[in-house]
C-alpha cells in the first residue's frame, strides 16, 4: 500500500479508537539530533559499550566514567529541541482524550512539546537520585554541550541528605523497570483499541512485548519506522517513514 493510503487508514483507525497508546523509542528523538542506540555508525551502542556505561555494576566500578557519560547525554538533550513529530503528537493528544504516551526514551522532548503524563519506562536523564538513600537530587548541574565530551570523567555530586553518590535516573541493563510505570503501561496496552509504536527497534524487553500484548487483547497495532524491525510483519499496518513526516501527515488528515 502507498504510504499516503496507509496514513489515511491510520487516521480512520485513530478517529474510531477510544483508547490509543503511543509507544515511542529512540527513533522518535532522532530528528531532534539525539543519537539512537542501534541504528547506524553514530548510534550509542556502536560507539560505546553498554557493559561499561549502562549497568549498576559499571557505575560501582568507575563512577566518574559513567557520570561523565550521562552528563554528556544530558547536555546533548538540553542542546536540542522537540521536532514537528513531537508537536504533532501533543496536538493529536489534544484531539483524542484517551491518548497515552509510553516512552522508552530518557529525554524530555515529549514534555517540552506539550505532552503531559508521559510514562517513562526507562526513567529520565533529569531525575537523578542518591544511590544510597534513593532521595531525588536537586537539579543536576549540566555543563553546556560545548564544554562536554562523552569521555569526560566527572565525579558525581553528593546527596544533600546522606552524602551518598548521586546516580542517573535511568534504568540500567541489570535493573528492573519502575514498577508503577510498567504496571500502568501493561494496563493501557491491554485496554487500548490502537497501539502505535514509533521509532523502536523492538529488541529490548519487556517494553518490546507491549505491541504483542495489545494485539492479543484485540487492539490494532501500527508501526512507524523507516526501517524494518521484528514487529513489522506482525503489525496490522507498517508505515515506513520517519516520525516527523508520518505524524505531521497524520495530524493533517485527522484535522481535515
Ligand atoms: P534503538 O536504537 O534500538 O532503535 C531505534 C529505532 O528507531 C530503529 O528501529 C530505527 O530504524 C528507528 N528510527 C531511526 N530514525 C527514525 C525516525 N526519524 N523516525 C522513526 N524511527 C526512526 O532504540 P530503542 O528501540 O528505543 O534502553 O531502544 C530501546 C532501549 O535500548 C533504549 O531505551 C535503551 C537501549 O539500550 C536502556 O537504556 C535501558
Amino acid at each position: 500500500m502507498h504510504i499516503n493510503a496507509s496514513i489515511h487508514r491510520l487516521a480512520r483507525w485513530f478517529e474510531a479508537a477510544r483508547q490509543v497508546v503511543v509507544l515511542t523509542g529512540a527513533g522518535m528523538s532522532a530528528e531532534s539530533g539525539i543519537p539512537t542506540f542501534r541504528d547506524g555508525a553514530d548510534s550509542l551502542w556502536s560507539r560505546f559499550s553498554p557493559q561499561d556505561l549502562a549497568t549498576a555494576r559499571a557505575y560501582r566500578r568507575d563512577k566518574a566514567l559513567v557520570w561523565g557519560w550521562y552528563t554528556w547525554r544530558m547536555a546533548v538533550v538540553r542542546a536540542v529541541q522537540p521536532h514537528a513529530g513531537h508537536r504533532a503528537l501533543s496536538e493529536l493528544a489534544g484531539l483524542k482524550q484517551g491518548l497515552s504516551i509510553v516512552t522508552q526514551n530518557v529525554d524530555d522532548l515529549h514534555e517540552r512539546a506539550g505532552s503531559n503524563d508521559v510514562i517513562h519506562l526507562h526513567g529520565s536523564l533529569f531525575a537523578s537520585r542518591c544511590l544510597a538513600c534513593g532521595k531525588p537530587s536537586a537539579d543536576t548541574d549540566v555543563p553546556p554541550l560545548a564544554a562536554q565530551q562523552p569521555a569526560l570523567r566527572l565525579m558525581p555530586p553528593r546527596c544533600a541528605h546522606c552524602g551518598g553518590d548521586i546516580r542517573p535516573g535511568v534504568v540500567w541493563f541489570d535493573e528492573s523497570l519502575p514498577e508503577a510505570a510498567w504496571h500502568e503501561a501493561c494496563e493501557l496496552a491491554t485496554q487500548c483499541d490502537l497501539l502505535i509504536t514509533i521509532g523502536s527497534s523492538g529488541l529490548v524487553l519487556p517494553a518490546a512485548n507491549l505491541p504483542a500484548m495489545a494485539g492479543q487483547h484485540g487492539a490494532k497495532v501500527v508501526e512507524i519506522n523507516p526501517a524494518r524491525t521484528p514487529l513489522t510483519d506482525q503489525a496490522d499496518l507498517s508505515l515506513q517513514g520517519t516520525a516527523g513526516d508520518v505524524l505531521g501527515q497524520l495530524l493533517a488528515m485527522v484535522k481535515a
